[in-house]
């Protein structure tokens, strides 16, 4: 028979995103809803091993839902890796008498989650938050919305220069494996061309559609690229390759950086973070484990981690073609 859910357990792991705060606002919250002890733990599965551990009331996550970060700080634990490690984890949650565990992040902290709860037979949701939205199983994840808005204004006020000075751009922005980010705030951002890891459009098709549009009469323009591109160029690399092969344009590059990392979240990451925090307390009342609690289709839905983890959410076609025609 399972073990009745007494006392749960939330943590933010892997990079930071906007609206983390809110999620553990509302995992704290439902389980003081629901007549449960919560905890928080401090920086995410390395803050686990040492016990650093804390009892929360719904008044300790008063005053959050429009902070950025995390207040429960985080981190990438490279102890958590091991066996060894993830023992100790285990003695701590036991020391605790914690039943259950949410942890919010991307795939790497998901990837941890399952082979812990597998390992201890642990009772553990997942909570999609990353600015990369590289997660399966969920349309948005916390932290994409206001990252990309992010982006979009920093692409807006690099318009104003670029135009004022004839030059050409490269807007560098987040995602080391994933173009979502530079797809969405390029598409925001009228940018001429976005380079995305997903999609490997070549460096000399990039030279030749700028040239297509100097023709056409355009005086500046502006190219995102998401970090992890596949030109095989660095940024600045890229920028001097094109500056050789199109002597038409003087060019600059702009690293976007962590700044998309920060901020208040957005009202839309918010009501996200809030929904997705309620059904990961109640689906492990219902007693589920191991699924994480995604936003697909407008419904809150739930999907096994370890399909979160292994399949590979794809770009939607439909926007890179959209960029074709919109740069005409
Ligand atoms: O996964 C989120 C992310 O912001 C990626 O887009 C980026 O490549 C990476 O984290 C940066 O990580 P760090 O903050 O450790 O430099």
């Amino acid at each position: 028979m399972k073990k009745q859910i007494k006392k749960i357990a939330v943590m933010t792991s892997g990079g930071d995103s906007p609206g983390m705060n809110a999620a553990i606002r509302a995992v704290i919250r439902t389980a003081v809803f629901y007549k449960l002890d919560p905890y928080g733990i401090y920086r995410g599965y390395q803050g686990l091993i040492e016990g650093d551990i804390e009892r929360f009331t719904a008044r300790d996550v008063s005053n959050i839902i429009n902070r950025g970060g995390t207040i429960l700080k985080t981190a990438r634990s490279k102890e958590f890796r091991t066996v060894e490690g993830r023992k100790k984890a285990y003695e701590q949650l036991k020391k605790h008498d914690i039943d259950a565990l949410v942890v919010i992040g991307g795939d790497g902290s998901f990837t941890g989650a399952q082979i812990f709860s597998k390992e201890f037979d642990f009772p553990v949701i997942g909570i999609p938050a990353t600015i990369d939205n590289d997660i399966f199983g969920t349309d948005f994840s916390i932290g994409f919305d206001t990252a990309s808005n992010t982006a979009t204004e920093a692409i807006d006020k690099i318009r104003d220069t670029a135009s004022s000075h004839d030059r050409l751009f490269f807007i560098e922005v987040m995602g080391r494996n994933a173009g979502f980010l530079a797809l969405y705030s390029g598409i925001a951002g009228g940018a001429e061309e976005i380079l995305i890891p997903e999609e490997n459009i070549g460096i000399d098709r990039l030279v030749e559609s700028l040239r297509r549009s100097k023709r056409a009469g355009k005086t500046s323009s502006i190219v995102v690229v998401a970090e992890g591109d596949k030109t095989g160029k660095n940024v600045f690399e890229l920028a001097e390759y094109v500056e050789e092969n199109l002597k038409e344009y003087e060019s600059r590059v702009v690293i976007v950086g962590h700044i998309q990392r920060g901020g208040c979240p957005t009202t839309f990451d918010r009501v996200l973070a809030s929904r997705l925090g309620v059904r990961a307390v109640e689906v492990l009342l219902d007693g589920e484990s191991d699924v994480m609690v995604g936003f697909r289709n407008n419904t809150v839905e739930v999907t096994p981690l370890e399909e979160a983890i292994k399949l590979k959410r794809e770009i939607n076609k439909e926007l890179l073609a959209i960029v074709d025609i919109l740069t005409t």
